[in-house]
């Protein structure tokens, strides 16, 4: 029995060391907008650089502060060579695709959501331009999949200076058909500096459907995170089939100010849900290269919503994801 015990204790001691740790942050510069994906043993970091197209990859979040990095796009297009902003690496029909916005060098009217296709593995293959998706003014794109078909969610200028998002069914990886607005910063949390929803990303778990998205201006500590839950039946076109959460759900606390444009990516064993985000120590906000990318694990309440909790300060030790 006392052997018994003995032995249980040190095995549970040794699974607690043999834990994966991590601090934040991931990334302490141009770590704006982060995404990451997990796929085939690495994790896949992407950041706004503002001039191209870079992935990271590493087997841990710890790993990849110093992750081998390659560009795998830049163009010299001149309506989008430049303010390369928010790519996202997605796989549909086994094949992986980047979208990300791009526009000019002279100023941001010429932003638009773009896309270049790799192959059948994020880093094995080249990527090449593949398409313009939004004809107009757009930014952020993302992929939702809900019930086999998939959905382009950006942030869109539908009236001036009242940054919505916009939802369109993709014909394909590469196309777009119309868009609907899915959600306008009618909310006060929304509107502080400037009225904006921006970096939309899809949360998943069972039957359930969210969009995460941020809310506020960018160089203002009230940039932050809400949320939208797909009432789980009828066209996701229409807003009508969403539920829009009345309060932020992830806002700047002591050290982390403007958490926000964050992306939700599973653990290596599938059973953890990650929020992965940017922040600045700066109070007033930020929206350049300053930004910090941070994770954090999501919890999950009793009626089955997603809690993201508050940003951890930098430099506490974290225990990375399971599987790691
Ligand atoms: C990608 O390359 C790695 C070696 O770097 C190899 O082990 C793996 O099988 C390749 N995967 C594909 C799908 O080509
Ligand atoms: C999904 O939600 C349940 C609680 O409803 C939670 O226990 C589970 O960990 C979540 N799954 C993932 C992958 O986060």
């Amino acid at each position: 029995m006392f052997l018994l015990r003995f032995l249980i204790t040190t095995l549970s001691l040794l699974h607690l060391t043999s834990a994966a740790t991590f601090t934040n942050p991931l990334r302490a510069r141009d770590g704006s907008d982060p995404h990451i994906v997990h796929f085939d043993g690495f994790y896949y970091l992407m950041t706004t650089t503002w001039t191209d197209l870079r992935l990271t990859r590493a087997k841990t979040l710890e790993g990849l502060k110093t992750g081998e990095t390659k560009v795998v796009w830049t163009d010299s297009n001149p309506s989008r060579c430049c303010n390369v902003w928010a790519p996202e690496l997605h796989r549909i029909d086994n094949t992986w695709y980047i979208y990300y916005t791009a526009g000019n060098k002279q100023n941001l009217d010429g932003q638009r959501s773009h896309v270049v296709r790799g192959g059948g593995h994020p880093w094995n293959f080249t990527y090449s331009y593949a398409g313009q998706l939004t004809p107009e003014w757009g930014i952020d794109g993302t992929v939702l999949t809900i019930a086999g078909r998939n959905y382009f969610i950006y942030s869109c200028l539908p009236r001036p200076q009242w940054q919505s998002l916009c939802i369109a069914l993709m014909n394909s990886p590469t196309s777009i058909g119309g868009w609907k607005l899915l959600s306008e910063p009618t909310l006060a949390w929304e509107r502080v500096g400037s009225p904006v929803n921006e970096g939309a990303t899809a949360l998943y778990n069972g039957t359930r459907v969210w969009v995460g998205y941020s809310g506020s201006y960018c160089w203002t500590d009230s940039y932050q995170l809400g949320l939208l839950e797909y009432k789980g039946s009828g066209d996701p076109m229409e807003r009508g089939n969403w539920v829009k959460g009345q309060q932020p759900v992830f806002s700047s606390s002591e050290g982390n100010w403007g958490t926000g444009h964050n992306a939700f990516f599973t653990s290596p064993d599938g059973m953890e849900t990650w929020n992965v985000y940017h922040a600045t120590t700066v109070r007033t906000g930020n929206c350049d290269g300053n930004r910090y990318t941070a994770a954090k694990k999501v919890e999950w309440r009793a009626d089955g919503t997603p809690d993201l909790g508050r940003a951890e300060r930098t430099g506490t030790r974290l225990v990375g994801p399971s599987g790691e």
